[in-house]
């Protein structure tokens, strides 16, 4: 059994204008990953949802179309709007397995990342970052670790929330790689933000350290503008991640505020001994490095869906003289308790709407 990395992309796209089985068809790709496409969909009652179907080579793999289904029901274990919930499951007429979700409004960090030109301020990277670990620390209460944070995993939606999508899928990742090891550097994806431990392939090591090693490789990406390891292949940068530390923030990025600088390393640091203990430390000396920025979140955070939308014109945060973004406002600002609850209502009706529509007629 190979894997045709090739092949499953144009395959993915050529989904796009037709049913997916006989209760959704497909309007428009949104991306294309190393396990999955995920669409636009529409349901035969007209509900629009996003619809990530495995790709045809590694639906052909029993053993990853069981995990596949299996393990992306841990993200509704978690109780945080923003782990993004799985609203149901389904398979398309090819026989290729598909989970339902809320489509989201708004841009993975990865895209945002590439639109302004591969860097954000910092204090909107620490907000997007308070954000994640507040998530993390839900999961982890759970005993749920995430294992693959990264740009494309981190949802911004318009309203200023951060989603940390795919919880439970690194382990599709791990299975590609250990049922086809000699393409372990190709199909694993991106590998940029994988802590040592798991660049070495040692899950025995991976612990919730693991996690937050990425939120860091994340910020510095973010910050910096290029990722704590650079290579000209995969294979070499995972290999990098495997044996070099990642070098300073204050290397990266000379003149960003010390205090900033030691979340950002002491998440990195090699041995996980020397990195925050949990997510919910982490967020803590995030939030006090962000108090040292001198930037006021307004106390007010935006009411309701929509709310907000229009900050997005022009891009609220892209200079650091800018007025605190979506993200730090529901970080940091005093409204955060209120903004989480009113998301948290809005994402059960979501889950409850189409849990009716959804099952009944599979
Ligand atoms: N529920 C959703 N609503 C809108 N966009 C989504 C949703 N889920 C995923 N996406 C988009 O699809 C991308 C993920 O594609 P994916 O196949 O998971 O690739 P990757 O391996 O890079 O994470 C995300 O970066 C995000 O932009
Ligand atoms: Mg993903």
């Amino acid at each position: 059994m190979e894997l045709d990395a090739a092949i499953d992309p144009q395959k993915a796209a050529e989904r796009v204008g037709r049913p997916l089985n006989g209760h959704w068809s497909i309007d428009r790709l949104i991306d294309v990953g190393a396990t999955a496409g995920v669409y636009e969909g529409r349901h035969r009652d007209g509900r629009r949802a996003a619809l990530k179907v495995l790709h045809t080579s590694v639906a052909a793999v029993p053993e990853l179309r069981r995990r596949f289904l299996r393990e992306a029901y841990v993200a509704n274990k978690i109780d945080h709007p923003g782990a993004l919930a799985i609203l149901d499951d389904g398979l398309a007429t090819d026989g290729a397995p598909f989970l339902v979700m809320e489509l989201l409004e708004g841009e993975s960090l990865s895209r945002r990342l590439a639109k302004v030109g591969g860097k954000i301020p910092y204090g909107e990277a620490l907000g997007i970052a308070g954000q994640v670990l507040d998530v993390l620390d839900m999961a982890h209460a759970n005993g749920i670790l995430h294992r693959d944070i990264k740009p494309g995993n981190l949802f911004l939606t318009t309203v200023g929330h951060a989603k940390v999508l795919d919880f439970g899928l690194a382990r599709i990742r791990d299975g590609i790689v250990s049922s086809i090891p000699t393409l372990s550097g190709i199909v694993i994806g991106t590998v940029g933000y994988l802590a040592p431990e798991q660049a070495r392939g040692t899950p025995e090591e991976v612990d919730v350290r693991s996690d937050l090693f990425s939120v860091g490789a994340v910020m510095f990406r973010a910050m910096v503008g290029r990722p704590t390891h650079e290579a000209s292949t995969q294979l070499e940068t995972l290999m990098a991640s495997m044996k070099d530390p990642a070098p300073s923030l204050a290397v990266a990025l000379p003149g960003v505020p010390e205090a900033v600088v030691n979340v950002i390393d002491r998440a990195l640091a090699f041995d996980k001994r020397d990195r925050w203990r949990s997510a919910r430390e982490m967020q803590v000396a995030i939030r006090s490095a962000y108090a040292s920025l001198g930037r006021r979140p307004s106390m007010h955070v935006p009411m309701g869906p929509g709310a907000g939308a229009d900050t997005t014109e022009p891009p609220p945060t892209l200079r650091e003289d800018d007025a605190a973004s979506l993200f730090e406002q529901i970080a940091f600002g005093e409204g955060h308790d209120e903004a989480v609850g009113r998301e948290r209502r809005r994402t059960r009706e979501v889950l409850d709407a189409m849990g009716k529509g959804g099952r009944e007629d599979e």
